[in-house]
């Protein structure tokens, strides 16, 4: 293979990104986006832990042998999906609660963040933030073991705090 066939090769998925609607996808896509600029490969997939919880359990439960290291969910309203997927994969799980119905993420917030101990969801913030922030502590979690992806992450806090110290 040539090099530049090397370079152009995409990057191994390695974090899973599941949302509960097609609905959530413009909001998740920012986590996608993130996980790019760093290099890192993901997929992203609609399976609803309350339309179609036999596809969301199939999914968990092989993302491990699939490749992924990480899982983000992230679904809005009566949001189980994190908590679902946490406990069918052994996997890190990062959820994401989307301000979807008329309680503006709070109800996903409180449905995604009291998990019973022993089931674990890092939860975050509301919304895009929390998208890019689920993206931001994947990276981390990689990073542990990843010794290129910590140096860009370096350079990405190194970066940040320059904007604030040039102005
Ligand atoms: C949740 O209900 C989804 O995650 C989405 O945020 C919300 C609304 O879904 P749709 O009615 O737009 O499919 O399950």
């Amino acid at each position: 293979m040539t090099v530049a066939a090397k370079s152009a090769r995409k990057p191994a998925v390695q974090v899973g990104i599941v949302m509960g609607s097609e609905s959530d996808r413009a909001v998740m896509e920012e986590a996608v986006k993130v996980l790019a600029d760093f290099g890192v490969g993901s997929e992203i997939v609609v399976r609803s832990a309350h339309r179609t919880p036999e596809a969301a359990a199939k999914w968990a439960k092989s993302a491990r042998t699939r490749g992924l290291r990480v899982v983000i969910a992230a679904a809005g309203g009566a949001a189980h999906l994190a908590g679902a997927m946490a406990a069918h994969t052994r996997l890190p799980v990062l959820g994401v609660p989307l301000a979807s119905s008329p309680l503006q993420g709070f109800d996903a917030l409180l449905s995604t963040v009291q998990m019973p101990p022993g089931v674990p969801v890092g939860t975050l913030g509301v919304g895009g933030w929390g998208s890019r922030n689920a993206a931001f502590l994947a990276l981390r979690i990689l990073a542990v073991s990843d010794a290129a992806i910590a140096r860009k992450l370096e350079q990405h806090a190194e970066g940040m705090a320059n904007a604030v110290l040039s102005r």
